[in-house]
């Protein structure tokens, strides 16, 4: 599974004094197929983002985290990885990836990619090796194979459900199932195999040497397995403690064995290289094992994405992830939006049920209401004011593509073009929580120009369709208007070099319950009205409003004070 090509270059940003650059950094989330489109395939590709660094740049961003971009037969939208150490050829090629590294890391942007660690794409040599191999083989102790139930084995080994909804084991020709926590394509390895440990430290270090900062861990807390010979049922694993560290499927202690080692190899490295985990844990004590220093280091915190707009949830969930931050050493996590979640102009535009409060954990996957439930301004503006409260908060802030624009989830695409597999395997039944419409409808292609072919994502089309309202948040009509979401991020982002101080902040007790206000050590002020009438301005000097002020801060707004 190796590819046999030469490291050109290794160049890096930091050094051992700016190794925290992570700390406090604005991360911007790329998903490479859909961001821009050099060659014409309707794809997005490396070139297509190398071009756009400027871009990057301008928009003041500290890194880049990049979807998976490696070959892939797209089943889970690049989560199923042909080749770990390898670039999709309708993506571009390994001499277009150091290529993009410099560039970024010319224009002081660092590099995070994404590491999918728990399953592979049954393309993947070691799967195909697996299935001609047989029962029994070292190959087939790569992933988790077992026998059936039944008379002739005719029975899946147990009755659990993917996380994409249907079974989690599908038969392969010889009468052995394998498991797959997601889509059928993606077999989940065994982590109790030396082999599959050994490999991805490969894999580590060969985008290490290749001058990449840091790593995203995709579901980090579900590698290593305990399975006795008597599988429990589905009801039996539901009813377990997830936070007892030895729940057979996920969270188990000993998966830190494994970021240890990961740790190791990162430390090796000049700077440290970082990482952050996709942990869905149950508590805070569980999450904070894999942001510790002798672990992944960071891991992201998703309340924000589960919250209303709403000052009392907003402040609740601020103090805690701060005092969490205080007990792992890390440096808190914030995100609004990402690949998996509706985005937050369209979940704060719908009625609370549809957008945001429908059940913990799961409403931020709700997608693509009716658009005439959307109040489409009334979105995007407690959005900017969302988002502007999140920029001044200490810690990392995570970003994704499209969001700079303020633009909405698309709800309407046919069926037919549909590519999630968490809606391919769902929309029928309306299984698990992904009830809605899946999760392309914020995957569709960047629009950066307001006409032409794909608005600009390419000179063809787009693999996703794009809504003909694309054209208003197009990157050239925001650059042109002073007031735009885009022109609100590129001022907050460049702002936020200055305010970003120590890791701490000071809450200022308000007269409305509605309004949060916060001080940071050196003196910077963020105010947020989450009510929908004015309230009487704050003293001091306001660098930046999410809507014009007069004498009087309105309703779903939020303004800088600086010192
Ligand atoms: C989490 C990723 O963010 C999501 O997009 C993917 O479908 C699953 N992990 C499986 O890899």
């Amino acid at each position: 599974m190796t590819s046999d090509t030469t490291v050109t270059q290794t160049i890096t940003l930091s050094t051992r004094e700016d190794e925290t650059w992570w700390r406090q950094a604005a991360v911007y989330q790329i998903y490479p197929r859909s961001f821009a489109d050099f060659d014409g395939d309707g794809i997005g590709d490396l070139k297509g983002i190398t071009a756009r660094v400027p871009y990057l740049a301008e928009l003041g961003i500290d890194a880049v985290w990049l979807s998976p971009f490696y070959p892939s037969a797209l089943a889970d939208g690049g989560y199923d990885v042909a080749d770990y150490r390898d670039v999709d050829p309708r993506i571009g090629t390994l001499a277009d990836f150091d290529e993009l590294v410099t560039a970024l890391h010319a224009a002081n942007i660092r590099v995070v990619v994404d590491i999918v660690p728990n399953h592979s794409s049954d393309q993947h040599a070691w799967f195909q090796a697996a299935l001609a191999a047989g029962r029994g083989s070292a190959e087939r102790g790569r992933y988790i194979f077992r026998d059936g139930r039944g008379e002739g084995g005719e029975l899946p080994p147990s009755d659990w459900v993917s996380m994409f909804g249907g079974p989690a084991w599908t038969r392969v020709a010889d009468g052995q199932w394998y498991l797959h926590t997601f889509a059928t394509e993606q077999p989940d390895f065994n982590w109790d195999a030396r082999e599959v440990r050994d490999d991805f430290l490969a894999t580590l270090r060969f985008w290490a040497d290749r001058g990449v900062d840091g790593f995203r861990v995709d579901v980090a807390h579900l590698l290593v397995k305990d399975l006795p010979a008597e599988l429990p049922s589905q009801a039996e694993i539901d009813a377990m403690d997830a936070a007892s560290g030895s729940h057979p499927l996920l969270d188990r202690d000993d998966v830190h064995e494994v970021y240890a080692e990961w740790r190791a190899l990162f430390d090796s490295y000049d700077p440290p290289r970082t990482a952050v985990a996709e942990a869905h844990v149950s508590n805070p004590e569980r999450r904070a094992r894999y942001a510790s220093a002798t672990g992944l280091g960071q891991a992201f915190n998703f309340d924000l994405m589960g919250a209303d707009f709403d000052a009392a949830q907003f402040r609740a969930i601020v103090t805690d992830n701060l005092a969490q931050a205080d007990l792992t050493g890390s440096s808190s996590t914030w995100v609004f939006s990402n690949h998996d979640a509706t985005r937050h102009a369209t979940r704060y535009g719908l009625p609370p049920a549809r957008g945001t409060g429908k059940k913990a954990g799961t409403a931020w996957m709700l997608a693509g209401a009716p658009r005439e439930e959307l109040d489409i301004e009334g979105g995007l503006r407690r959005a900017r004011a969302a988002t502007m409260f999140l920029l001044g908060l200490p810690g990392s802030a995570y970003l994704y593509q499209g969001e700079e624009l303020g633009l909405h989830e698309v709800g309407v695409i046919p069926r037919d073009r549909r590519q999630d597999p968490a809606y391919l395997r769902c929309a029928d039944t309306r299984e698990w929580s992904f009830d809605g419409l899946g999760r392309d409808g914020c995957r569709v292609p960047l629009p950066w120009r307001s006409e032409g072919p794909s608005f600009g994502f390419g000179p063809r089309g787009a693999h996703l369709p794009q809504p003909a309202w694309f054209a208003q948040y197009s990157v050239e009509a925001e650059d042109a208007d002073p007031a735009s979401t885009l022109n609100l991020y590129r001022r907050a982002l460049d702002l936020r070099h200055r305010l970003q101080s120590a890791e701490r902040l000071e809450w200022v007790e308000t007269s409305a319950p509605e309004v949060l206000h916060y001080r940071r050590p050196n003196g910077w002020e963020i105010v947020t009205n989450f009510g929908a009438a004015a309230v009487a301005l704050p003293a001091g000097r306001i660098v930046l409003a999410t809507e014009p002020v007069t004498d009087l801060l309105p309703g779903e707004t939020t303004v800088w004070l600086a010192p």
